[in-house]
């Protein structure tokens, strides 16, 4: 009920809206608005109720409350559910205990939120480190039809949607750095890591956990030259800009449903490659494969169909699969 007040009050920004046309849209009654109105505005909404004309949202604090994400959402099946904690270990735990112990037809694009992770996990068997109202961590939970061979393919349609949702909402221009990473100004600002159950032909459950790093200033020693923020990327660009995480989640999941139907099709990333590869930061650059059975450079020219990056060696073009190796610039992370 909160989230369609919010919903109503967003498409009337300029104006007011008057109690009685919020009982006809939400078929309550007026006291019950007036309680829902008290409790946003406990919650931290500035909402301005003026006698004869009705309530305006003035500004809304940046938080990750059901309600708030739910009134921000432009989507038609993604985030049909969300679950938001103030705290969880980690939304990729959370979403595969949400898979291993409900009924499919109830979790199929769910949506698990959180302000801090306590054991947030990155690629690798990495941490994510995820302090409280730092970042914006979440999991998309999918039961896709499609061979287990074809869904490594998910994480590079995630990795698009987050590049562009953080572009239009921030006006920054992130780029990828294949096949997940999305970085800025050669750092890296986001992580992505998809986690599988499956039999030999079977996806029982796909889980594609996403950390943003919003408003940190700083970061721990280990990341410290390698990772950024959008707050300091905007800051250097000497902008003054409000981001709110419940915003930047709407306009991720808005493209990500898009490209994820898209990529649902042919189940590769026919459609899609051109895009992506205009969004790679690699493209035409020198690289540096760390293949377990010898490290090679060559020129990274972009993706095929099936998300394997193509790099151009002196007399061939390898194709080079993210399972089984790292890329880095000649000289460090991009360069
Ligand atoms: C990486 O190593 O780059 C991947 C980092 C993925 C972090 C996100 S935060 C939300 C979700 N929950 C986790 O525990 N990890 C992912």
């Amino acid at each position: 009920m909160k989230a369609k007040i919010l919903q109503v009050l967003r498409q009337n920004r300029q104006g007011y809206v008057s109690g009685q046309e919020l009982c006809r849209q939400l078929g309550v009654s007026r006291t019950a608005i007036w309680k829902y109105i008290k409790q946003l505005k406990d919650a931290g909404y500035m909402i301005e109720g003026v006698q004869n004309k009705g309530y305006c949202l003035i500004a809304a604090p940046d938080i990750l409350s059901e309600s708030e994400i739910v009134s921000q959402l432009h989507t038609k099946w993604l985030g049909n559910s969300v679950k938001y904690f103030e705290e969880l270990d980690s939304t990729n735990t959370e979403a595969k205990r949400i898979a291993e112990t409900s009924d499919w037809t109830q979790w199929h694009g769910m949506v698990v939120v959180t302000d801090k992770q306590t054991a947030g996990r990155g690629r690798r068997g990495r941490d994510w480190d995820s302090p409280q109202g730092s970042g914006l961590f979440f999991s998309i939970l999918l039961k896709p039809e499609i061979a287990p061979s074809n869904a490594a393919m998910v994480t590079l349609v995630k990795a698009m949607a987050a590049v562009k949702g953080i572009a239009e909402v921030t006006g920054l221009q992130p780029q990828i750095k294949w096949p997940n990473d999305i970085v800025l100004n050669g750092k890296k600002i986001v992580g992505i890591l998809t986690e599988m159950s499956a039999q030999v032909d079977y996806v029982n459950h796909i889980v594609v956990g996403t950390g943003i790093n919003v408003h940190q200033t700083e970061f721990p020693d280990e990341i410290a030259q390698t990772a950024t923020s959008l707050d300091l990327e905007v800051g250097k660009e000497g902008r003054n800009l409000q981001i709110f995480r419940a915003e930047l989640l709407a306009a991720v999941l808005k493209y990500f449903e898009n490209y994820y139907e898209i990529y649902l099709q042919s189940q590769d990333l026919s459609a899609l490659m051109e895009e992506y590869n205009h969004l790679l930061a690699n493209r035409g650059r020198g690289v540096r494969v760390l293949d377990p059975l010898g490290e090679y450079q060559g020129v990274a020219l972009g993706i095929d169909k099936r998300g394997e990056l193509l790099v151009e060696r002196e007399y061939e073009i390898v194709k080079v699969s993210s399972g089984e190796v790292s890329v880095r610039g000649i000289y460090g992370y991009i360069d």
